[in-house]
C-alpha cells in the first residue's frame, strides 16, 4: 500500500432520525467530500468493517454504500489495496444537462424524468455481470420478438403482485417503452380496420402522436377531477379508448370508482379496447395505489408500462400485456419492425426483479420523492401562494393552475429563458406541469424562486397587454 492510500480518518455522522436511509447518508457525505476535494484521488478509505464499527451500523449498509459509489466512479476497490478514492480518469463525468435547443437546464422541473442520480448503478451492473457470466452462447442469436421468456414470466408475476394485472407470460410482449408499445398496438388495430380512438384531453402527447402516425383519428374526451369524462362515448363510435386511470397526465386525476365501472360496462357492451397507460402507478403518497383496470377486465384491456419512471428513461425497456387475441399480431409486428430492447438487458431486468432489487430501489425512491414533494409543496405555498396546486397525491409531478390573467405560453417562455425545464398543461385553463423527481433536495427553493419570477414576469406581460387593449378603446 503506498503512502497516499493509507486509510484516513473519516468524519462521518449518521442518524436514525433522518428520513434518509443510513446508506444514503453515508453515500451523500462521501460524495460531497470527494467532490469538494476534502478526499483526494488516491486517498484510502476505511475498510467496510472499520467504518461500520466506527459509526455503529451494520457492515452490509457500508458494503452497499461503497458499491454504489464504486459504480458511480467515486471509489475504486482493488484486491489487496483496499478501497480508495478513484482517480479522475475513472470518475463518471457529470456533464451539464443541455436541452435539445441548446439552452442549459439550470432547474430541472421536467415532469417526465425520475431521479436520475438514484439509478441503482451497482445493482444494475451486478445484474448485467451475472447475465454475462451465465448466458449460454446459443442465446446470443436472434431473439424471440415477443421478448426473453425469463422477463415475460417475471413480469407477469410482478405486475400481478404490484398492480393486480391478470395475465400469463404468453400475453406479455417486451418493447422499448410505452411509446413503442402504443405504436405497435395502434398499427395492429388500424390494420384490423380500426379508424378512430378516444383519448384524454389534456393528455400525454405520446398517445396522440402514435395514434395519428398509425393513421387513426382521435376523439378528445375532457378530463375533470374524477378522471376522463365518458359521456361522449355513448353517441360516438370509437374502436378503443386510451387513458391513464391510475394517474392521469397532466391533471394527476385518479379515475373514480364510478367511472371505472362505467368504462368497464361500456367496453363490454361495445367490444372496444381499453388501452391502459400505467406509467407511474408505483408512486402514491396518501394510500395504496389503485389497482390496474386490466385486472378487472383482462380480455378487454391492452396494458402498457415501462421502466422509464421506476429506473430511468435511458433503459428503453417496457411491456404490453395483451388480450390473447391481439398478442400474436403485435408480436409479428414487433418481429417485422425489429425494434425490441437488447436481450441481455431484458435478462438483467428479470434478474433485478427476481432478486428483489427493484422493490428495494422503489422503497428508496418513494422516500426520496415523498421528501421532495413535501419540499416543493411548501416552497410553492410560500413563493407562489396564488397558484392552485393539484395532482400531488401520486406520481412525480404536480399541476399548477396559473393565476387569472397569466398566459401559459408567456409563463413557459419566461421559465425556459431562466433555464427551467418544465411542461405546459395544454388544457383549457393555463397551467404548468412541474416535476420534482430530478431536483436535489437543496435545489427545490431556488427552482421555485425562478419559477415564481417567471410567473410574475408573465403576469406583467398580461397586465401590459390588457392595459393596451383598454387604452385603445
Ligand atoms: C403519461 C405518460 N405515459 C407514458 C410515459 C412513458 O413513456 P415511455 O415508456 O415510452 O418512456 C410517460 C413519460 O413521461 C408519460 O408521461
Amino acid at each position: 500500500m503506498n503512502e497516499t492510500s493509507q486509510p484516513i480518518e473519516l468524519l462521518l455522522a449518521v442518524t436514525r432520525d433522518s428520513s434518509q436511509t443510513l446508506g444514503a447518508q453515508i453515500e451523500d457525505q462521501l460524495r460531497r467530500a470527494i467532490r469538494d476535494g476534502t478526499l483526494r484521488p488516491g486517498a484510502g478509505i476505511p475498510s467496510t468493517r472499520d467504518l461500520a464499527r466506527q459509526i455503529t451500523v451494520s457492515r452490509q449498509v457500508v458494503v452497499d454504500a461503497y458499491a454504489q459509489l464504486a459504480a458511480e466512479g467515486y471509489l475504486q476497490t482493488r484486491r489487496g489495496a483496499g478501497t480508495t478514492v478513484a482517480t479522475a480518469g475513472s470518475r463518471v463525468r457529470q456533464q451539464p444537462h443541455v436541452s435539445p435547443f441548446g439552452q442549459a437546464v439550470l432547474h430541472d422541473l421536467n415532469p417526465f424524468r425520475p431521479a436520475l442520480s438514484g439509478f441503482p448503478r451497482a445493482a444494475w451492473g451486478a445484474a448485467i455481470a451475472r447475465v454475462l457470466r451465465t448466458v449460454a452462447d446459443e442465446r446470443l442469436g436472434y431473439p424471440d420478438p415477443a421478448g426473453m421468456p425469463e422477463l415475460r414470466v417475471t413480469l407477469a408475476a410482478y405486475l400481478g403482485r404490484v398492480r393486480g394485472v391478470r395475465a400469463s407470460a404468453e400475453q406479455v410482449v417486451i418493447c422499448t417503452g410505452t411509446r413503442q408499445g402504443l405504436s405497435l398496438l395502434w398499427s395492429v388495430l388500424a390494420t384490423g380496420g380500426a379508424t378512430r380512438v378516444a383519448i384524454e384531453r389534456p393528455g400525454w402527447r405520446g398517445v396522440t402522436e402514435t395514434a395519428h402516425d398509425a393513421g387513426l383519428r382521435t376523439l378528445e374526451l375532457d378530463v375533470d377531477e374524477h378522471g376522463v369524462r365518458l359521456e361522449r362515448l355513448l353517441d360516438e363510435r370509437v374502436d378503443a379508448i386510451a387513458l391513464a386511470p391510475a394517474h392521469q397526465y397532466p391533471t394527476g386525476a385518479v379515475l373514480s370508482a364510478d367511472r371505472r365501472g362505467e368504462l368497464v360496462a361500456w367496453a363490454r357492451s361495445s367490444g372496444a379496447l381499453i388501452v391502459e397507460d400505467d406509467y407511474d402507478a408505483e408512486y402514491r403518497y396518501d394510500r395504496q395505489p389503485i389497482g390496474s383496470l386490466q385486472g378487472l377486465v383482462p380480455d378487454q384491456v391492452a396494458y402498457g408500462g415501462s421502466t422509464s419512471k421506476t429506473l430511468a428513461p435511458a433503459m428503453r425497456l417496457g411491456w404490453l400485456v395483451l388480450p390473447q387475441r391481439l398478442a400474436a399480431d403485435v408480436i409479428e409486428r414487433q418481429r417485422r419492425g425489429g425494434g425490441m430492447p437488447a436481450p441481455l438487458h431484458q435478462l438483467a431486468l428479470a434478474d433485478l426483479i427476481e432478486r428483489g432489487e427493484l422493490d428495494r430501489h422503489l422503497r428508496r425512491q418513494r422516500r426520496r420523492y415523498a421528501r421532495r414533494r413535501e419540499a416543493l409543496l411548501s416552497e410553492l405555498d410560500r413563493q407562489l401562494p396564488r397558484a392552485r396546486v393539484s395532482g400531488a397525491a401520486a406520481g412525480l409531478y404536480v399541476l399548477i393552475e396559473l393565476p387569472v390573467g397569466v398566459s401559459e405560453q408567456a409563463a413557459l417562455v419566461a421559465a425556459r429563458s431562466r433555464g427551467i425545464a418544465l411542461e405546459g398543461g395544454g388544457g383549457n385553463s393555463p397551467a404548468l406541469v412541474i416535476g420534482y423527481a430530478n431536483l436535489s433536495d437543496e435545489a427545490v427553493g431556488a427552482a421555485v424562486h425562478a419559477l415564481a419570477e417567471s410567473v410574475h414576469e408573465a403576469a406583467d406581460v398580461g397586465l401590459t397587454r390588457a392595459r393596451a387593449v383598454v387604452a385603445d378603446r
